[in-house]
């Protein structure tokens, strides 16, 4: 069911924010509960992103995530996306051996796991060809492709005037095979103004500075909630963490104290109070 009051996001909605110059947001989600927190809400674009092999499975890369995994969490996720458009990633290893096998893969997530469209990393220009010819809306990364960590490992990308030129160029052959928007991942904010200003999908920044028609951040970090050092950019604008963990040591300390459970949340022998 959707509200009648707050029409579904379209994928020919993004183009209009870029038009308008109306900035919006994209965050990682990977579970159903934050998926109805975050459609509440109003974000527009609710994306199950590969970072759940980190944020979620405990990897320490991306990498090990399968198309399994993906199709898991995102039947999940859209379970509790009512209004959002639901993005979902192609993980490493299902799209790099052949474009047949890459949408095979990218038809799996749109049927299986219900998303409305398919994110996949690097210049796979083809693949965005042959998707979009099946109508499967991609959406491009470009810049740092986590998925190359073991080539690539975490720097910045496009620091060099060459470097910007080859990613203008690959962000317009992206633009060209029909993709829907770009992510840019941690390049230098006018390497990001540069690809914006010459494309008319929008870019989606993280790490890649305010020149960008929206911006997408990692729920998990932008929550408080995941452990460790982040990235610059991973503004933290919440400590769930440290609240979980002050909720979690109460329950354990009103239970070593025999005041929990009391009998407001207990059940009584004659009042009929059985739950749902
Ligand atoms: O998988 C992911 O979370 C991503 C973001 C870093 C954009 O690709």
């Amino acid at each position: 069911m959707t509200d009648p009051v707050q029409p579904r996001v379209q994928v020919r909605d993004l183009r209009r924010f870029k038009q308008h110059g109306q900035r919006f947001v994209m965050l990682t989600c990977y579970d159903v509960q934050c998926a109805q927190i975050f459609d509440e809400v109003g974000i527009p674009l609710i994306f199950v992103g590969d970072t759940l092999g980190i944020f979620v499975l405990g990897y320490e890369t991306t990498i090990p995530v399968t198309m399994d995994a993906m199709v898991h969490h995102c039947r999940a996720v859209r379970r509790g996306v009512r209004r959002g458009l639901l993005v979902g990633d192609l993980p490493f290893g299902s799209y790099e051996v052949s474009v047949d096998e890459g949408l095979r893969n990218a038809i799996r997530l749109v049927q299986e796991g219900g998303v409305e469209v398919v994110k996949l990393e690097g210049p796979a220009v083809e693949l965005v060809e042959a998707m979009t010819a099946t109508g499967i809306p991609a959406m491009g990364h470009l810049g740092l492709t986590p998925q190359s960590f073991n080539a690539m490992g975490n720097t910045v990308q496009a620091r060099t005037e060459e470097a910007v030129e080859r990613l203008v160029a690959d962000a317009g052959r992206l633009e060209a095979a029909g993709a829907c928007a770009l992510v840019l991942e941690a390049v230098p904010s006018e390497a990001a103004r540069r690809v914006t200003a010459s494309l008319s999908i929008p870019t989606i920044g993280i790490g890649a500075g305010p020149h960008c028609d929206g911006q997408v951040l990692v729920s998990t970090e932008m929550l408080g909630l995941s452990a460790g050092p982040s990235p610059k950019f991973a503004k933290r604008y919440a400590d769930l963490r440290a609240q979980v963990a002050a909720a979690v040591r109460c329950f354990a300390d009103e239970v070593g104290a025999g005041t929990y459970p009391d009998p407001q949340h207990s059940y009584d022998w004659a009042i009929k109070d059985d739950p749902g």
